[in-house]
Order: structure tokens, then sequence, then C-alpha cells
């Protein structure tokens, strides 16, 4: 296993380029399979979770062609298969997506329950609920969900919770169902629009996403397409976070300003200065961060994948702050490693009271999850001396070449194998 190690205490100058969104890419990928030729799909964020999805399509019999490492040709005209096993699914938590993406193509699918990160019960009770509204049935059969309709057609469903997979597996299975769909309480994520984009760029006939209503006409065909897909929000905000709380000065490019709206305000709030531009934003700090209260929402609310990076910018900061997570029921793991490193943070419920330190320590840290993970890394960057982060396979999963981008700007870190520290954490 692989480690991060780095030194702190360097503030963060120049420009990083953002990649593909990882949301929006593990959503696309398995919606190609509705297409009946061949499909582009352009920055493709080069990601664990990404290689995956590749992976689970080139094993349902998808042609699968790199023309760059960031762009692919995905032929699924041979697929024959509708089963996604637990290899394939490897713990994603998009493996759900096969779900509506195969019951849209074949009219079934089994595949094995999804994975992910841990930070919360990750139910998928109104993906089926969407499904059913279909017309199709949804049983567990050996650990699998099997989901089959003889007849997919339209329907209504109102979520019970906002919820992006179960927003973006019934849109995937109604674009190719006979019949309208109406989702109420639809999720509004950046990578919502992107896929009805994408849907629509094949032939599909979607409208209202960006909204809480999406209409959605089945059509009989989809065709093959050339679509480049967004950049990455969340990407693009830890960055922002990590110049603020390095007190650096750093362009961050490709990417939409307006998607990243309310880590914008937030940052502000805290002191940052950010100017924006088409394509870039520019965050600026060179005073210690100024507490302010944060609550997670979804979108256009501050998004819960940027609370933990949030959280340790506040760590730093002069007074008290509270941090509340409404997303996800248990996203405070993190808290624990920020205190091994000097912070001050307290848990009470869906609540953090962070009281602002100084500085951090440098210890030794792991990733409880990808954007704990990314927590660490800003953690890391900021105190002094030399932090190593374990389990790091969590940020592979979702930050490409972070060590390259950050060294870009003049962080210290370095991606460390076990066997350079001379003992392996495969005997422990
Ligand atoms: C997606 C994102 C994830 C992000 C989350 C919220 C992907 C691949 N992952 O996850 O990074 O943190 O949105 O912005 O896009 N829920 C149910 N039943 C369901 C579905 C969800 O109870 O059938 C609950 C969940 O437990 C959670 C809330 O609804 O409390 C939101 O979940 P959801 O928006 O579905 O998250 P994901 O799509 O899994």
């Amino acid at each position: 296993m692989d480690k991060f190690v780095v030194n702190g205490g360097k503030r963060l100058r120049g420009r990083i380029t953002v990649s593909g969104a990882k949301n929006a890419a593990v959503a696309i990928l398995p919606a190609v399979l509705l297409a009946e030729s061949p499909c582009i799909i352009e920055n493709v964020p080069d990601i664990s979770d990404v290689h995956g999805i590749l992976k689970a399509l080139s094993a349902l019999g998808a042609k699968v062609t790199p023309l760059s490492r960031t762009t692919f040709e995905i032929d699924p005209t041979e697929v024959k298969s509708f089963v996604v096993n637990k290899e394939m699914a490897q713990g994603m938590r998009a493996s759900s997506y096969f779900l509506g993406a195969l019951l849209g193509r074949m009219r079934r699918a089994k595949v094995a329950p999804p994975g992910g990160c841990a930070i919360g019960l990750r139910p998928i009770d109104q993906h089926i609920k969407g499904f059913e509204a279909l017309g199709a049935k949804v049983s567990i059969e050996s650990g699998m969900v099997v989901a089959k309709a003889e007849k997919l057609g339209g329907g209504t469903v109102y979520l019970d919770m906002v919820s992006v997979g179960a927003t973006v597996n019934i849109m995937i299975a109604a674009a190719r169902a006979r019949g309208m769909t109406v989702i109420e309480n639809a999720a509004r994520e950046p990578h919502i629009v992107d896929l009805a984009n994408f849907l629509n760029s094949m032939g599909a006939d979607i409208m209202g996403a960006g909204t809480n209503v999406i209409k959605i006409r089945g059509v009989e065909h989809l065709k093959g397409t050339t679509y480049s897909i967004i950049p990455d929000q969340i990407e693009a905000g830890t960055y922002m976070v990590a110049a603020a709380a390095t007190r650096g000065d750093v362009i961050i490019s490709n990417v939409i300003p307006k998607h990243l709206e309310s880590i914008t305000a937030k940052l502000k709030e805290a002191g940052a200065r950010i100017e924006e531009g088409d394509e870039f934003v520019r965050v600026t700090m060179d005073k210690r961060p100024v507490k302010c209260n944060v609550k997670t929402m979804p979108h256009p609310g501050f998004p819960t994948d940027m609370q933990p990076q949030f959280a340790t910018l506040l760590a730093l900061a002069d007074g008290t702050s509270i941090v509340t997570e409404s997303v996800w029921e248990s996203r405070f793991r993190y808290v624990e490693q920020l205190t091994f490193m000097g912070a001050d943070i307290k848990v009470d419920g869906k609540s953090a009271i962070i009281t602002g330190v100084k500085n951090l320590k440098a210890a030794p840290v792991k990733a409880d999850d990808l954007r704990a993970g990314a927590a660490m890394i800003i953690a890391g960057l900021v105190a002094e001396g030399e932090t190593e982060i374990s389990d790091i396979e969590y940020i592979d999963r979702g930050y490409e070449q972070v060590v390259e981008k950050l060294t870009a700007v003049g962080a210290d870190i370095k991606r460390v194998s076990d066997e350079d520290f001379g003992y392996s954490l495969k005997a422990n």
C-alpha cells in the first residue's frame, strides 16, 4: 500500500487545471450502454473509480478503446451480458448505475450491491422505487440486485429525499422506456445536467434537468455521440480550499465558476479573495481564516463532498465555527485524524464544533474515505513537519494526478510505497 508524505508549511502558488468530473463520468460511462453505435467520451478523469467502470464495461462485452489518457471510444453494440458481479463492481458506489443502464438496454439487470465510501448507510430504496414505477420487478437473489421488466414504460416518481444516485439511475433507465417519466424532488447537481445533456446528445428527450422536476420522454433508439464531461466541481473546490488554507495564490482553471458558487461564497466569508473568469477562479488568502458556519445541502447548497476539506480550513480559523452535515449521517470520522494533528473539534450528532487553532502539527494519519483523504492532504500541506497519510487508495478513487498537480504549485508531497518505509503493511 502506498502513502503520501507531505512536508507542510509551503504557500501554494501557480495554476492547477481541473480534470473531468468523477460523479458525471461514473454516470455517463454506464449510460453508454444505451447507445446503438459507438460513443467517444472526452475529458474522462484518470482515476481508479473510472477505471473500474471501464473494466466493468469491457467485462460486459463493450469494446473500450483509449484514444488518449482522457478520451475513450466505447462500442457497446456487442454487449450481451446483463450481469455485473461483485468482482466487476469492485466496491464502487456507482456500480448501481449499471442497474439503470442494463434495464434500459436489455430490460433486465443483475448487479452486485453498491459499495463506495463508508460515509453512512447507502441504501438504494429510491432507485428501486423508480425502477418499479417504470414497471420493473426488483428483487435480491443470492446477494445480487435483480431487476426485470417485460415492458419498461413511463411513470411518475416522487423521491422521498433528494438523491443524486436515484435521479441518475431513473433518468438512465427511462431514456429508452416507452412513455413519459417524471421525477419529482429530483437532484439538481451539475452532473445531473451533464448526464441529461449527454443522453440528449444521443437522441434522448429529457427536459428540466437542473430543476427539481425532470421529464423524460422515452425514445426507442439512442445513437452514439461524442461528448466532453464537465470539470469536477469538488476537485476544483478542494484546490480552492488548499490555496486558502496555505495562504496561497492559486489560479484553478478549466472550471465552471457557476458550479462553484456555494464554495466561493463560504471561502469569501472565511476571508479569501476570489476572482472569477470565464473558465477559472483565482483564490488568494494572506491572513488567518475567519470563523464561519456551514451546513451541507443538496445542490445548490454547500456540497457534502466539500465538508471535510472546509472543516480543515475552519480548524485553522480565528474563532469557533459550526459545521452541520445534513446529507450523510456519519461523515465526521476524519475528525479524529485531524485531532491527532492538533485540531480542536467536537462532534455532537450532525454538527462539529470547531475551535480554530493557530497551526496544525504533522502526524501519521489515514484517509477514512475519499473526501476525508482530501482533508488530510490539506491538513498536511498546512502543518509544519512531515505528515504521512495512509489508505490513500481512497484518494486515488477521485483525484487525478494529485501529487503532480500540487507539486506544480509548490507543495512538497510524494507518493511512497511501504517498501520505501522498510516494512510491509500487508504483514499487519
Ligand atoms: C452522490 C455522490 C456522492 C455525494 C452524494 C450527495 C456519486 C457517484 N456520488 O452519492 O459523492 O456525497 O451524491 O451529494 O455521484 N438515500 C436513501 N435512499 C436511496 C438513495 C439515497 O435513503 O435510495 C439517502 C442516502 O442515505 C443519503 C442521501 O439520500 O443520506 C443522499 O444520497 P444520494 O444523493 O443518493 O448519494 P449518492 O448518489 O450515493
